[in-house]
């Protein structure tokens, strides 16, 4: 009986100090290397809604005219080629601009429609362009097209909105929203598309030398060459991953990594895709945990009978 007793006292000690610092210590640790960012869940409160009715005929009108937005970008969902391929577009803008098809479901309409004004605040990178200085960005503004600006804007979201996929894959959503600057090597993605099977050795050191060619550009625009976002997710918490994306500022002051505006929706698929590539094996782990900790539950049991069947009469 004393002996039991004993036991339960030590363990009683193990388990108060690994609580203590469990709860006590290891918070209060993170706290003090990292700093702790709030996040408003993509909510973009800042950028005030004008409250228009977009018009999706003119929005086209807009887009694919005036507006000039086909003519830097392609939107494949109504069959308008990008005017440039990657390796051009990144000689002359510094990246390649993305195709528009799934704009309108993965940004944030709101945030839309402060791009089209002025891409430098939108993105949050006005420290590195300044029209002042004659540093502009390369988005070019929107300056109207003779009408109501505002209500021209909301017509070209609405469109935009219009032809985006009622279902994006993850996929899609990272291609369009990050590809550009990151490159996937899990994903098998570089910055100008997917790296296929080449048949001949001559064909694919040609590429490899688009893709050198095209990451040099992108070093020249962005001061440095975006990080391999392959296994990230297990480097990042989710958390950091959230607010970094919503805004890089608040983690990284002065970075040149625009914040991309991304709709909640299109946060989800771009985390679900770094998941995908980073940590393939995360759903089989998490169907395996019930049966492990059964496992324990009944090794416990069957261990405590040996136990006490062993100790029977040595007293
Ligand atoms: C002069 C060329 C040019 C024109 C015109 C232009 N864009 Fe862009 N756009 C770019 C470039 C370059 C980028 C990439 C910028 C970067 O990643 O730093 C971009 C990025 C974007 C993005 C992605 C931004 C993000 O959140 O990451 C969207 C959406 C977009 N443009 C929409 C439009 C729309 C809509 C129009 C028409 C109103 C338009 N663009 C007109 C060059 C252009
Ligand atoms: C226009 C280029 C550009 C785009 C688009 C872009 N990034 Fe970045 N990203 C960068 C640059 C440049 C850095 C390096 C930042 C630094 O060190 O200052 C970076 C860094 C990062 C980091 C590393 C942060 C850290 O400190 O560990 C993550 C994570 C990241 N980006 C995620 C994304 C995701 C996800 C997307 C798409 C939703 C995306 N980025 C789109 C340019 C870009």
């Amino acid at each position: 009986m004393n002996k039991i007793n004993k036991e339960l006292q030590i363990l009683g000690v193990v388990a108060f100090f690994t609580l203590f610092l469990y709860w006590g210590v290891e918070p209060f640790a993170h706290s003090q290397m990292h700093k702790h960012v709030e996040g408003e869940g993509f909510a973009y409160s800042e950028f005030k809604a004008s409250g228009k009715k977009g018009n999706v005929e003119n929005g086209k009108v807009l887009v694919t005219g005036a507006g000039a937005c086909t003519g830097c970008h392609g939107i494949k969902a109504i069959n308008s080629p990008a005017p440039m391929d990657a390796s051009m577009s990144g000689a002359s803008y510094g990246v390649n601009p993305p195709d528009l098809s799934t704009a309108g479901a993965l940004y944030n309409a709101k945030f839309l429609a402060e791009l089209i004004k002025n891409p430098a605040h939108a993105l949050k990178v006005e420290h590195k362009f300044d029209p002042a200085k004659g540093k502009m960005h390369p988005m070019a503004q929107f300056y109207g097209a003779g009408g109501d600006m505002d209500q021209e804007i909301a017509d070209m979201v609405a469109f935009l909105k219009s032809i985006a996929p009622k279902e994006m894959t993850n996929k899609e959503a990272y291609v369009d929203a990050c590809s550009r600057c990151h490159a996937n090597r899990y994903g098998k993605l570089t910055q100008i598309g997917e790296t296929t099977k080449f048949k001949y050795k001559k064909d694919e050191l040609a590429h490899q030398i688009k893709v050198l060619d095209y990451q040099d550009s992108l070093k020249k625009y962005m001061g440095k060459l975006p990080p391999d976002l392959s296994i990230i997710i297990r480097a990042r918490s989710e958390h950091f991953l959230e607010t970094f994306i919503e805004n890089p500022q608040s983690q990284l002051v002065g970075t040149s990594m625009p914040a991309v505006g991304l709709s909640h929706e299109g946060f989800e698929k771009v985390i679900a895709y770094l998941g995908e590539t980073g940590d393939p094996s995360k759903p089989a782990r998490g169907e395996l945990g019930p049966w492990v900790i059964i496992f324990f539950v009944v090794f416990s049991g069957l261990a405590f009978l040996w136990k006490k069947e062993k100790w029977r009469g040595h007293h």
